[in-house]
């Protein structure tokens, strides 16, 4: 999704605008810009692709200036192109803007403005902005901001510049994130705080219909109607190092290691021995809980896989009834939910539009919502009721890793209060489930140190254009995960299965070499799953299985087997999911893709 950067100060605005765009890349985009006031007027370069064509070029011709904005776009209205870039501007140039999110009545504004002389010159829905900030502008741009957004729907996040008043940036967020980074003779304007990191770590949080107004050694902030804010300094106290890539290749290779460290941190003052489960400030007195007669978990994609663990562990552990939903269907087909409902959204970015969407349709239903989500100060965690956040720190590959092994952390922590709270697991089995919960930091490590042998098995099938995940029960969850990985990273075509219903249908499309990857890490149904990797077995598959240590027997079956640290049925999901990453990445980069900025992806989806 798109990534906007601001500066002003006293530095060259170039660099710091071109190092910010680089630390939103993750966010995925087709095309940067950048407008710099050059002590005249406003310059504008931009560039289809990536930020490096960008950077050339301001190489190949320096605009040299102590204010300006950038952007990286990932197209919505209008191909990706040089023209379509941002920063847009109104007719002579003189006010810029860089713009997340969608205008939903561009089209209206549109006519409109063509029908006051205005011309356009690109197919967005963000020019109007400009052209609409030049007609309203008469003086003063904070009115003229001020206008324009009593006359737009849909969801933003600007930043606006004019020469008319070059001693100021504004910015503005409704529906799409926004921080501003205070320094000292200086001030920025991110999408995210990696950006602004090389230079403060004293940040503002916008909310929605925030306006800040920056010059280089002040920063106010403004409600809708002109009323002036008060806000508290976010001390951003991780490390810049966090989000770089720390010696790796790649970042999906980084975060997919960090993965113990993650599980420790995520469980950390929550799961401990002989103390009951806590959702950190989360309160549910045993009344409420006992008036929760059904969960609903909604999300998208991977973090959707993360919920289908959670439905299965709070259903098996504290016996509620949990319904699982898309976002994207959710919102749209009128669930029964009521007050005694309680919705669980799944969000890492915790800006992913559709859930939010999904949050807040739950919210307005009288539902309690609460949010697991990985972005401290993200939209999700701001309007849910409450929030438990997974502690996997910034994700930057797009191929989601590390906060998806959180999220399933989470759930079982949810899962695991409900149960003690419910009294409907035995203290010796919450204890039980506690201490392996408290092993799984280490037996990651010895996944990891499989990664050899998953790479062995990389270089025997990145070549195949189709594979098959098979999987029952929990496996069949994480067989859904590691499908939607290796699609998203290598462009190969997977697809998951329980493998019961393969014989329903799908077993006609399995030939001799079909490439199967098959999951049998739960006890209780090991044998079924052997019987139905037999039945691919017998129209020739190749089938490669995952399988606990002391099941060596499943080698007589299969073609070959990676064996994994034992631990509980409900746990395998945190263990198993991590071949399947290292699967996925080793056949990216075998396949020569871009394994941390996949094609057509983008790490947070803030449009529908
Ligand atoms: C896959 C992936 C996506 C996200 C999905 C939801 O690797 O990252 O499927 O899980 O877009 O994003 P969040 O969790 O930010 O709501």
């Amino acid at each position: 999704m798109c990534g906007i950067v601001g500066y002003i100060g006293k530095k060259d605005a170039s660099p710091v605008l071109i190092s910010g765009l680089s630390k939103l890349e993750y966010r995925g985009y087709d095309s940067a810009g950048v407008a710099i006031f050059n002590g005249d007027k406003l310059e504008i370069v931009k560039r289809k692709g990536r930020l490096k064509n960008l950077s050339d070029a301001l190489d190949a011709e320096p605009v040299h200036g102590n204010a300006g904005i950038g952007h990286t776009r990932w197209a919505t209205h209008g191909e990706p192109s040089d023209v379509n870039s941002h920063p847009h501007s109104n007719a002579d140039g003189s006010i810029c803007v860089v713009h997340n999110g969608i205008i939903e009545n561009y089209i209206k504004l549109r006519e409109f403005l063509i029908s006051k002389g205005y011309k356009f010159v690109s197919e967005t829905d963000t020019e109007v902005i400009p052209h609409l900030l030049d007609f309203f502008y008469e003086g003063d741009l904070l009115e003229a901001v001020r206008k324009v957004l009593g006359e737009i729907r849909g969801s933003y996040a600007f930043g606006i510049i004019t020469s008319k008043e070059p001693d100021k940036l504004i910015a503005v967020r409704k529906d799409s994130p926004l921080i501003v980074g205070l320094g000292e003779g200086e001030n920025f304007i991110a999408s995210d705080i990696p950006a602004v990191l090389n230079y403060t770590r004293d940040v503002y949080l916008l909310n929605d219909n925030e306006i800040a107004v920056l010059t280089k050694d002040d920063i106010k902030l403004y409600t809708l109607d002109g009323k002036e804010i008060k806000k508290e300094v976010y001390h951003v106290t991780w490390d810049a190092e966090a989000a770089e890539k720390g010696g790796y290749e790649h970042f999906m290779m980084k975060e997919i290691h960090e993965q113990p460290k993650v599980i420790r941190d995520t469980m950390a003052s929550r799961v401990m021995l002989g103390e009951p489960i806590t959702l950190d400030k989360i309160k549910l007195t045993k009344e409420e809980i006992a008036g929760i007669n059904k969960i609903y978990i909604v999300a998208c994609g991977t973090a959707y896989h993360a919920g289908l663990v959670g439905k299965y562990a709070i259903e098996k552990l504290a016996r509620i009834p949990v319904e699982i939903d898309i976002a994207s269907e959710y919102r749209y087909r009128d669930p029964i939910i009521d007050k005694n409902t309680l919705v669980i959204v799944v969000s890492q970015s915790g800006e992913t539009a559709d859930t939010l969407a999904a949050l807040r349709e739950s919210k307005a239903r009288g539902c309690r919502v609460i949010a697991v989500t990985n972005v401290v100060g993200s939209s999700v965690s701001r309007e849910a009721s409450d929030v438990l956040y997974t502690l996997a720190g910034p994700e930057i590959a797009v191929a989601s890793t590390k906060a998806y092994i959180t999220q399933l952390v989470a759930m079982y922590i949810i899962a695991l209060f409900f149960a003690e709270n419910k009294g409907t697991v035995s203290k010796e089995e919450i204890e039980k489930i506690k201490t392996e919960m408290l092993n799984l930091p280490d037996k990651a490590e010895k996944v990891l140190e499989l990664k050899e042998e998953v790479k062995r098995h990389a270089g025997e099938i990145y070549k195949e254009e189709d594979m098959f995940f098979l999987g029952r029960g929990l496996d069949y969850a994480v067989a859904m995960e590691g499908s939607l990985k290796l699609k998203e990273i290598s462009y190969i075509h997977s697809e998951a299965y329980a493998a019961g219903e393969l014989k329903h249908g799908p077993i006609a499309l399995i030939e001799e070499g079909t490439i199967m990857i098959t999951l049998a890490t739960q006890d209780y149904l090991f044998e079924k799953m052997v019987s139905n990797i037999k039945e691919v077995k017998a129209r020739h598959a190749h089938v490669i299985a995952l399988a606990f240590e002391g099941n060596e027997d499943i080698e007589k079956t299969v073609d070959s087997a990676v064996f994994l640290p034992r631990t509980i049925d409900l746990l395998a999901p945190v263990l198993s999911v991590i071949p399947l990453q290292l699967l996925s990445y080793y056949i990216s980069v075998m396949k020569g893709c871009d394994v941390d900025k996949p094609r057509n992806l983008a790490k947070s989806v803030t449009v529908e």
